[in-house]
C-alpha cells in the first residue's frame, strides 16, 4: 500500500480557541452571526454528505457531470503531478480528476473534517496502489503552506465552497491560492452559477430537512465545544435568495424570546421572537465576475465548461 500521511497543521486547542473568539464576536454583534466552518465536526460531514444526495441539491451531481466530462482535459491542460484539493470533505468527485492524472505523484486532501479526511484518505491509498496522499487538517483561509511535492500543482476548490466566502475574503482567498502556485500552475474552482430563485432556494430547504438539520448541527458543536444550552428545536432553518448580492443565505430564526447560555464563555445570549441568526450564505456567480475576480489574484481564466443544463461551473485558471 502506497503511504498514507496526515499532517494537522492545526494545533490541537486552535480549533477551540478560534471557535470561543469567533462565538464570542459572533453572537454579541448585530445581526447575530457564526462562522460555517464550524459546521463540519463529524456529524456535520456526514449531513453534507446526505445533502449532495437530496434529489433537490443539483450542484454535486452537476459537477460530477462536468468532472467526468472534461477529466481528460483538465489533465492535459495542466500535466499536473500534484494535486492539492482545498475543502475536499470525502474526496467523491476528486476520484474523476484522479483517474486522469496520469503522471500525478501526490495527492494532497485539506480540510479541517479530521474524521472526512482521515476517511477518504485511507480509503484512497488502499484503492490506488502507488498515489502518495498527504492530507492536511488544516484551516484554507488561515496561511496554508503546502508539502514539497513536485509540480506542476494543481489547486482545486470544488464543491461551490468559495461561495461560502463574501467578497473580501474571497479576494483574500484567491491571492492566498495565487501564493501556493509557480507561474503556469492552475487552479480548478467550481462554481454554482446564478439561476431560478425557486431552483436555489429548494437547494437550501429540502423537502425530507437535511438540510435544516445540518444547519442546526452548528448549535451542537457549540453546545458540546463550549458547554452552551442550545435547543435546537427551538429555532427554526430559513434559505432565503438575496437578490442584490446574489447569494442564498442560510439563517437560524428563534422561535421565541429565549436565553442562550454559553458556560464556557460566561455568556447568556438573548434572543427575541423571531430573531435571526445568520450561519452561511452561498454565492452564486456569473463568468464575469469569477474571470474578475482570479484576475484581480493573478489567475488568467483559460477554460470554463458548464454542465448540460447549464447550472454549475467548473473554471481552469492558470498562474501568471
Ligand atoms: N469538496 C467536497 C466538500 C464540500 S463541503 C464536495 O464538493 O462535495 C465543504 C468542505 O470544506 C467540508 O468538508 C468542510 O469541512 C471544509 N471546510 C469548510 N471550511 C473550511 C476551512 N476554513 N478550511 C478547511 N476546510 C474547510
Ligand atoms: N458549499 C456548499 C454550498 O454552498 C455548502 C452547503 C450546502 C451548505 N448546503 C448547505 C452550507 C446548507 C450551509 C447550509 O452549496
Amino acid at each position: 500500500m502506497s503511504p498514507f500521511l496526515l499532517t494537522r497543521t492545526l494545533p490541537e486547542d486552535a480549533t477551540d480557541t478560534a471557535l470561543r473568539t469567533d462565538v464570542q464576536r459572533g453572537l454579541t454583534g448585530t445581526p447575530k452571526t457564526l462562522p460555517p466552518k464550524w459546521f463540519y465536526d463529524a456529524r456535520g460531514s456526514e449531513l453534507f454528505e446526505q445533502i449532495t444526495e437530496l434529489p433537490e441539491y443539483y450542484p454535486t451531481r452537476a459537477e460530477r457531470e462536468i468532472l467526468i466530462t472534461r477529466a481528460a482535459e483538465i489533465a492535459a491542460a495542466t500535466g499536473a503531478r500534484t494535486l492539492v484539493e482545498l475543502g475536499s470533505g470525502s474526496s467523491e468527485k476528486t476520484r474523476h480528476l484522479l483517474d486522469a492524472l496520469t503522471g500525478l505523484d501526490t495527492y494532497v486532501p485539506v480540510d479541517v473534517s479530521d474524521s472526512a479526511l482521515t476517511q477518504a484518505g485511507q480509503a484512497l491509498v488502499a484503492e490506488r496502489p502507488g498515489l502518495r496522499v498527504h492530507a492536511l487538517i488544516a484551516d484554507f483561509t488561515a496561511g496554508l503552506s503546502l508539502p514539497d511535492t513536485p509540480g506542476p500543482r494543481l489547486i482545486a476548490f470544488l464543491g461551490g465552497t468559495i461561495g461560502n466566502l463574501l467578497p473580501a475574503e474571497r479576494a483574500a482567498f484567491h491571492a492566498a491560492v495565487r501564493s501556493l502556485l509557480s507561474p503556469g500552475d492552475a487552479l480548478l474552482l467550481g462554481t454554482d452559477l446564478v439561476k431560478d430563485e425557486k431552483v436555489l432556494v429548494r437547494a437550501y430547504d429540502d423537502a425530507a430537512g437535511v438540510t435544516a438539520a445540518f444547519n442546526k448541527n452548528v448549535l451542537a458543536v457549540v453546545n458540546r465545544e463550549l458547554g452552551a444550552d442550545f435547543d435546537p428545536g427551538a429555532f427554526d432553518h430559513v434559505a432565503l435568495w438575496d437578490s442584490g448580492n446574489e447569494w442564498i443565505e442560510m439563517r437560524l430564526r428563534s422561535r421565541t424570546a429565549q436565553t442562550v447560555k454559553i458556560h464556557a464563555l460566561d455568556l447568556a445570549v438573548d434572543f427575541a421572537e423571531d430573531e435571526e441568526l445568520r450561519t452561511e450564505i452561498s454565492a452564486k456567480f456569473r463568468q464575469e465576475g469569477v474571470r474578475a475576480e482570479l484576475a484581480a489574484a493573478g489567475l488568467d481564466l483559460t477554460h470554463w465548461w458548464t454542465d448540460r443544463e447549464g447550472r454549475f461551473a467548473l473554471s481552469l485558471s492558470v498562474a501568471r
